[in-house]
């Protein structure tokens, strides 16, 4: 049996049915959030009071560890730390210190609505935290506001952007969630503020995730649309993935000013390299996005089950699995809207 107390977890390689490895393990570690985005946590349906995770319910930081060991040893090697909004998770920077202690590790990010990032930014920085995703969807007011659920506050997220820059978290990336007659109008301003500043930009094909924001298919802007009306204002050039399998098709400024990405999950589907795992507040398994069930290890881990228990269990999981709903997802279908899904913020996105 694998000692718990061992560093590293002896190595091995796992495939799913369709031949994609293990790569990515995103990690959920809260399921609260303090924005109520409609597209994501809908203020009519998370009103105030509504009964999230008790502290007892989710992983421990010690479970987070444990189970990051385990998944290191099946391949991962990038971790992303998600919520709900993480920040919201007391203590964070100590169990960034615990990840970043993992030596097979070789990049560990961490997706944020930004809003509690300017007290935070240098004590993860500090505690090993590599780098930041900061959700951003606007920069007028009013569309920021909508689409942040009356939460939220941009000046806020500016300054938790600029303290990421200043402590090196860097490259900070900001997902911009289009939305057809929502924020598509201010995707160029959004653009020409951060172009020449080293932020890269990544537009995000509004995705049909969950089962609470009455997703519909004519609310997505196609990013080819989009890359249009971009490349018409300042011509762009497309350039090869930084890694396999990297969810944004990237682009560059013709004259020099930065990056920008695309994530096409509903019009130009990626299932085909997806490497991503993903651990929701709760300790369950998930392999897909559009997941209807996860595979529970918190329980097992708590009524004692041993480390070559629990790599046989992840590994079963990742070996049987054949997800591919993106590739496969057929939004006029009846089953589209009624087939129940994970929603986003248990998951993490
Ligand atoms: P980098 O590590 O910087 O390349 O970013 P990333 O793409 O891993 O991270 P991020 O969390 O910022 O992902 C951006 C968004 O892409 C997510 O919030 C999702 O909306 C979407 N996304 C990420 N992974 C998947 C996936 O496996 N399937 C689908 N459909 N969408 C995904
Ligand atoms: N479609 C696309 N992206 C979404 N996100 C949340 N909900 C959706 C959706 N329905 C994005 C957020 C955040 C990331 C975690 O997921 O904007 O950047
Ligand atoms: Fe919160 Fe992110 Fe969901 Fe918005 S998208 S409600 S910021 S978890
Ligand atoms: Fe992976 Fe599922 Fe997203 Fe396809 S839809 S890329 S299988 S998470």
């Amino acid at each position: 049996m694998l000692e718990r107390t061992r560093p590293e977890i002896e190595s091995r390689v796992v495939v799913d049915r369709l031949g994609r490895t293990l790569h990515d393990l995103r990690i959920s570690v809260i399921d609260r959030c303090n924005f109520r985005c409609p597209y994501c946590m809908p203020e009519e349906d998370y009103p105030e009071h509504h009964q999230f995770f008790r502290a007892e319910e989710r992983l421990s930081f010690d479970e987070i560890i444990r189970v990051t060991r385990l998944f290191a040893g099946l391949g991962v090697r990038k971790i992303r730390i998600t919520g709900g909004e993480p920040l919201l998770r007391k203590n964070l920077p100590t169990l960034v210190r615990e990840l970043s202690a993992i030596q097979s590790l070789d990049d560990i990010a961490l997706t944020t609505n930004g809003i509690l990032l300017g007290a935070q930014a240098e004590a993860l920085r500090a505690a090993g935290l590599e780098r930041v995703t900061v959700s951003l969807d606007s920069l007028d007011d009013e569309v920021f506001s909508s689409m942040s659920g009356g939460r939220g506050d941009k000046t806020r997220v500016l300054e938790g952007i600029s303290a990421a820059i200043a402590a090196g978290l860097t490259p900070v990336k900001i997902n911009v969630v289009v939305q057809k007659g929502q924020n598509d109008h201010t995707v160029l301003d959004l653009l020409e503020h951060f172009r020449g500043s080293g932020v890269i930009v990544r537009l995000i094909e509004y995705m049909d995730v969950g089962n609470r924001n009455h997703w519909r298919a004519d609310q997505v802007v196609p990013s080819r649309d989009l890359l249009a009306a971009i490349h018409a204002r300042w011509p762009m050039r497309a350039v090869n993935e930084n890694y396999p399998g990297e969810v944004a098709r990237r682009y560059l400024y013709e004259d020099g000013q930065g990056e920008i990405g695309f994530i096409s999950s509903v019009t130009e589907p990626f299932c085909r390299d997806c490497t991503r795992a993903r651990l929701s507040t709760n300790g369950e398994l998930y392999t897909c996005l559009f997941a209807s069930r996860g595979t529970d290890l918190l329980g097992p881990m708590r009524a004692g089950a041993s480390d070559e228990e629990l790599l046989r269990l992840i590994g079963d999981v990742w070996s049987g699995r054949v997800d591919r709903y993106s590739e496969e997802r057929d939004p006029g279908a009846a089953e589209a809207h009624v087939l129940h899904k994970v929603e986003m913020y248990q998951v993490g996105g």
